[in-house]
């Protein structure tokens, strides 16, 4: 296995960041994480437009242009022999010695590229039985629509849904409005059978799964509202589901330990995820 590291293709085995690079310091960087179908990306554009977004909100420079990382991303793909799988990305702050104020200007950014490959029989069988989630307290920053590696919350929300034998674990805020799920974002379907998912512009990563998603689902002339939703409204929907680059559309059998509806995936939440492979394939 191959990765790109600061402007070098290497083997995966032997890559590595230097030990006082931002990002392994202050969390200082942003990642993105985009699938791979038949050696292609998928929504390569809105990946890359979010990764500017991100990188502009930290005032972090891109070390080379987007147009040279689409190469480097594909030549990973290529090296590695992915078909199926994932590509990630990181970009950070880069290398300076310890102290919260930004490095001295023209200290290159960090960019680290790996992939692998991730077998869609897996996920399609997942998908068949559905997952369960659990639900934590919202305890994140306000600025989570950066997709920064400082993940700690998620990463103790993924591991406490795990220990409860679930999938994912969402995030309830204050109000009691599900914002999203530790990697995921999360939708239901309504007893009228409407679509809700929580606006982009509150509380959540704006993942490209839900863009596509709603994409998809307005050109079929669903009924679909971008409005918060609390637990309570999922505990008694009629389906619910995530999205990630990761895991697609997957539908949300048990919130909490209790059934959702009668406790397996949902139409609307199979039929989107098929939509989703016509538009990848
Ligand atoms: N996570 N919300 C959060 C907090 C996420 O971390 C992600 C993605 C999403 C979904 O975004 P997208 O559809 O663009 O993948 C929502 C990636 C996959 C990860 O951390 O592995």
């Amino acid at each position: 296995r191959f990765a790109y590291v600061n402007g070098r293709y290497i083997r995966h085995a032997d890559a590595a960041i230097h030990i006082e690079d931002r990002g392994y310091q202050f969390a200082d960087g942003v990642y993105e994480v985009c699938e791979v179908r038949s050696g292609r990306l998928i929504d390569e554009e809105r990946h890359m437009a979010r990764l500017e977004r991100s990188l502009a909100e930290l005032r972090i420079d891109l070390p080379m242009p987007l147009s040279a990382l689409g190469v480097v991303l594909r030549e990973v793909v290529r090296r590695n022999m992915v078909r199926d799988g994932l590509v990630y990305l990181q970009v950070t702050r880069g290398v300076a010695p310890r102290n919260h104020l930004f490095p001295a200007p023209g200290t290159p950014s960090s960019l680290v590229v790996t992939s692998r490959s991730a077998s869609r029989s897996a996920s399609d069988a997942r998908a068949e039985k559905g997952v369960a989630v659990i639900t934590v307290p919202e305890n994140r920053w306000d600025r989570v629509d950066i997709k920064t590696v400082g993940l700690l919350p998620n990463v103790l929300a993924k591991q406490a849904a795990k220990e409860a034998g679930a999938y994912e674990a969402w995030f309830v805020d204050a109000d009691g409005n599900v914002t999203e799920g530790s990697s995921t974002n999360a939708w239901i379907v309504t007893k009228d059978g409407v679509i809700v998912t929580r606006p982009a512009e509150s509380g959540i990563l704006r993942g490209i799964t839900r863009s596509v998603i709603l994409d998809l689902a307005a050109a079929d002339g669903l009924n679909v509202e971008e409005r918060a939703f609390s637990l309570e409204e999922a505990k008694t929907a009629r389906e619910a589901f995530i999205t990630a680059a990761t895991t697609l559309v997957m539908p949300v059998v048990q919130i909490d330990g209790a059934p959702v509806a009668n406790g397996a995936p949902g139409i609307v939440a199979t039929q989107l995820r098929q939509r989703f492979h016509d538009f990848a394939a």
